[in-house]
């Protein structure tokens, strides 16, 4: 029975300490992939040598199971399942030792004593038979199922002897207080096998209730030796097999119970090597709406933080979705990056993923992470692990952070990282592959890690197939191709590089000098790799423009278009000759303008949806063009329910915070927003030998036809906590005031603020309530000032104010934003003392 190679013994099957998840969040695109993925996992490697790490099935052979328990805590009703999914041999030695008894032979006189007594039979007895019941060919090949053996340490250590390898111990747990229930209650019909009880699962009336009989120690007076027997050997057999243990709780239904093993004996069966390391918890891994961000050094400063949070993720999927699945991972080529994913990709192949698409050079944008997850493979993936900090700084000082999207390319939902995290509150080991060798991530190409595949693919492929559904690459290259158009674009020195000089370049013809800062870098050129008008200075000033969005000199000579992307490229920032456009016009223009100049909405666009901050200009649009439209929380994941609605799709949808996307994946996406903007002019200038209509052109003509939404947001960084909630404390002071007031409102610096209202989303499709959201005060006329902490930040915490204001009239559309709304800003700090609390004369960042 020499199944694994010997020289592995000290490698822990993942089964042993795997934790069971539901899998109650597994979307229907996840579920449906199963078939593919099965017919996709990878075959062992044969012809290897005994000191790499793998751990293979040699020909023919079948599983070694024990399952242990105490008298009637399941194992022969367990065992008949097994068997069944298995095709294991079944050795139960009660039955063998009654079969002993009924037929008279020599071996069931010497038995039958101990058995009525409810004793333990000698040892020699039944090592003897059992030993003698291991050489069948039929044991050799299919592997076994040993039932109520061993059940002292001298059997355990004979059964060793006869070189048998136990790969998988069930342990099956019920308290002694349920046992004598089962005990009486059981009932076995001697002609099939089968074990019914009374009570939880009478047999069926008439013949073969009839036939059924109850055995003579299924009494209380006996059961209560036997379970005395139990305990006094337990702890010595479980001792030999705590390497392949399983602990099952017995007490489930019958089902459930059947469930466990199964996923147990699943994972076993695939052979996956694994090294378990012993961990405990470390505080503060709570995700926020994008994932873990945490400072550098603090997740470099413990070498258990990175692997303790991979391993609480692995714990709380599926398992049925990790076993020979494949998962996508990858980051923004941030400080740690490549470091980490080494690690990633060790800890998946001890976890039993049976491959891995790794972006080249570790690299993968969010949005081409999201696609990759959704096309690649027929959307092979089970989900991913990215790497990224957003828009926050990198460096050996700067932020790392790390997300996980699942199946449909969605950012994970509050079910499963409340899970993950409950998972990093208890974790006792990570399962790991020390040892490994590290994977080559700058050459395309597959490779293995213990039994998993590592395929390094191109970040860009599967991205670029996705935005050419989406619009017209030839009309695109048209409009590049202009004499009298030019554009720029600024990567930050972020994962947006390689796609802009594939998309923008390559397939666009973009000439390669208007790629600003396309080669990723891990402290993103020293910048901060924020597309707004205060960090993407450098793009700001070739577009004409100073960091209060204000024209300057140089827009005489600017470029036509400019846009920025964010570290992992999913935000974006539009600019046009001197011109900036907020990412609240930015949304709204791309719904108003979609079905004319853009293909993937020529059939039209459905629904459209703004996070709660970005102003009100998307609104209007829907309004007028009668699109479904939908509020929500910030936090592109309250996007997903509704892109996955038919009814509601094609989508369009946007943040404040520089996130435009739609559809047709599931993250926000700067390259697309590029895109749909460029079709935009595109479609804006149909004659080549007109004068080109600019940026600037397209969004007045908006507001002439929609009203103008002035915009601005405030951003108090890096606030002492607690300031930041008396700062909400007091705004919320003022709910029970404007109540009282009614009509009348309160006068907070001259204005008139007739309602403060705290957001609450309550989702349309799932039902699901999101509280807490922001704080918004109205004032008269339209104008909102809106309170919010950020989670994004990754120390104290961030207050933002947004300012916003509606202005109709044509004339007037044309004023500094800034200027238009010092007077809400002014109004708004009144309400919520803010100065006084933080000791903040002036905010961090005003965009
Ligand atoms: P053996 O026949 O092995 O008896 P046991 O270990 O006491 O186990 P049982 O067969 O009673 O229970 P089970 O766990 O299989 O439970 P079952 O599925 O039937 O050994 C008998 C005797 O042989 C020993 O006392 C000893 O003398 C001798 N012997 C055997 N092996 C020996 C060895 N290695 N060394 C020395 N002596 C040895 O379920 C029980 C009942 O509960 C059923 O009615 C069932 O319908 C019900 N039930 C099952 N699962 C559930 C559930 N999840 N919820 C509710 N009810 C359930």
């Amino acid at each position: 029975m020499a199944r694994l190679l010997s020289a592995l013994v000290a490698l822990v099957m993942v089964a042993q300490t795997a934790a069971f998840a539901p899998s109650s969040w597994v979307s229907t695109r996840s579920t449906t992939k199963w078939g593919a993925r099965v017919q996709q996992a990878p075959q062992p490697r044969t012809g290897l040598a005994q000191n790499e790490c793998l751990v293979v099935m040699s020909a023919g052979s079948g599983m070694g199971i024990i399952i242990a328990g105490a008298p009637a805590s399941g194992k022969g009703t367990q065992c008949a399942r097994i068997t069944e999914d298995f095709g294991v041999v079944h050795l139960s030695t009660g039955d063998l030792l009654r079969a002993a008894v009924a037929a008279g032979s020599d071996l069931g006189k010497e038995a039958k004593g101990f058995m009525d007594s409810g004793k333990l039979v000698p040892d020699q007895l039944v090592i003897d038979l059992i030993a003698e019941k291991l050489k069948s060919d039929d044991c050799k090949t299919k592997g076994w199922l040993l039932d109520g053996f061993p059940r002292t340490a001298a059997q355990a250590q004979a059964l060793a002897d006869t070189g048998a390898k136990c790969d998988c111990f069930i342990s099956l747990n019920v308290p002694d207080s349920d046992l004598v229930d089962r005990v009486v209650g059981r009932r076995t019909d001697p002609e099939t096998g089968d074990i019914y009880h009374m009570t939880f699962n009478p047999p069926p009336e008439g013949e073969i209730a009839d036939r059924c009989t109850q055995r003579s120690d299924d009494t209380e007076e006996k059961v209560k030796v036997r379970l005395e027997q139990f305990h006094d050997n337990v702890n010595a057999v479980v001792d030999f097999y705590k390497d392949v243990k399983t602990e099952v709780d017995g007490t489930a239904k019958p089902d459930e119970v059947y469930t466990t093993i199964k996923s147990t004996l699943d994972a076993a069966t695939t052979k996956v090597p694994a090294v378990s390391v012993p961990t405990s918890p470390i505080e503060g891994m709570k995700m926020g709406t994008s994932g873990l961000r945490k400072k550098v050094p603090v997740v470099k400063g413990d070498p258990m933080y990175l692997k303790n949070f991979v391993q609480s993720i692995f714990d709380a999927l599926p398992k049925d979705d990790i076993l020979g699945g494949t998962l996508v991972v990858g980051g923004d080529g941030r400080y740690y990056n490549k470091e980490a994913l080494q690690t990633i990709i060790r800890m998946a192949a001890a976890n039993g993923v049976g491959r891995v698409w790794v972006g080249k050079e570790g690299l993968i944008s969010t949005p081409a992470v999201s696609a990759i997850v959704r096309e690649r493979g027929a959307g092979a993936a089970f989900g991913a692990i990215v790497l990224t900090a957003s828009h926050n700084p990198g460096g050996p000082d700067g932020d790392f952070g790390i997300k996980y999207n699942t199946g449909d390319g969605a950012p994970a939902k509050e079910l499963l990282t409340e899970s993950v995290y409950d998972f990093t509150t208890k974790i006792t080991r990570v399962l790991d592959l020390e040892d490994a060798e590290e994977v080559d991530l700058g050459t395309v190409g597959t490779s293995t890690v213990g039994n998993m595949v590592v395929e390094v693919i191109d970040p860009v492929d599967d991205y670029l197939a996705v935005l050419e559904a989406c619009f017209d690459f030839p009309a695109l290259k048209a409009l590049v191709s202009r004499p009298d158009f030019s554009m720029v674009f600024d990567a930050m020195h972020g994962a947006a590089g390689p796609s802009a000089k594939r998309i923008l370049g390559e397939a666009l013809g973009v000439p390669l000098d208007s790629l600003m800062n396309c080669v990723p870098s891990e402290d993103f050129g020293g910048g901060h790799p924020d597309p707004n008008l205060a960090y993407a200075e450098e793009l700001v000033k070739v577009m004409g423009l100073d960091g209060g969005g204000m024209q300057t000199a140089a827009a005489k000579s600017a470029p036509d278009f400019g846009a920025a992307a964010d570290g992992d490229a999913d935000r974006n920032m539009i600019l046009g000759k001197g011109f900036f456009v907020t990412p609240s016009d930015s949304v709204a223009i791309l719904a108003a303008n979609g079905k004319a100049a853009i293909p993937q909405f020529a059939g039209g666009i459905n629904g459209v949806a703004r996070s709660m901050p970005t102003s009100g200009a998307l609104d209007v649009v829907a309004e007028a063009l009668d699109f479904s439209f939908f509020e929500t929380p910030t936090g592109w994941k309250y996007f997903g329910n509704l892109m996955d609605c038919e009814q509601y799709t094609p989508f369009i949808c946007g943040e404040e915070s520089f996130g435009t996307g739609s559809s047709h994946i599931r993250e926000k996406d700067g390259m697309w927003a590029v895109l749909a903007w460029m079709s935009v002019l595109a479609n804006a200038n149909p004659d080549e030998s007109a004068p080109l209509v600019g940026i600037q052109e397209i969004v007045q003509n908006h507001w002439a036809k929609f009203g103008r939404h002035f915009y601005v947001r405030y951003d108090y960084e890096a606030v002492d906590s607690g300031a930041a909630e008396e700062v909400m404390e007091t705004i919320r002071g003022h709910f029970a005031s404007i109540a009282n007031e009614g009509d009348k409102g309160i006068m907070f610096g001259g204005m008139k603020c007739n309602s403060i209202e705290e957001f609450l989303y309550v989702d349309p499709v799932d039902d699901s309530v999101t509280s807490k959201q922001g704080l918004i005060l109205s004032f008269v006329g339209g104008a909102r000032a809106i309170f919010r902490l950020s989670g994004t930040g990754s120390e104290g915490a961030t207050i933002r104010l947004y300012l916003e204001s509606y202005e109709e009239d044509v004339a007037k559309q044309s004023a500094n934003p800034q200027e238009v709304l010092l007077p809400l800003a002014a109004a708004a700090l009144e309400a919520s003392n803010l100065a006084a609390l933080t000791g903040r004369a002036s905010p961090t960042v005003i965009t």
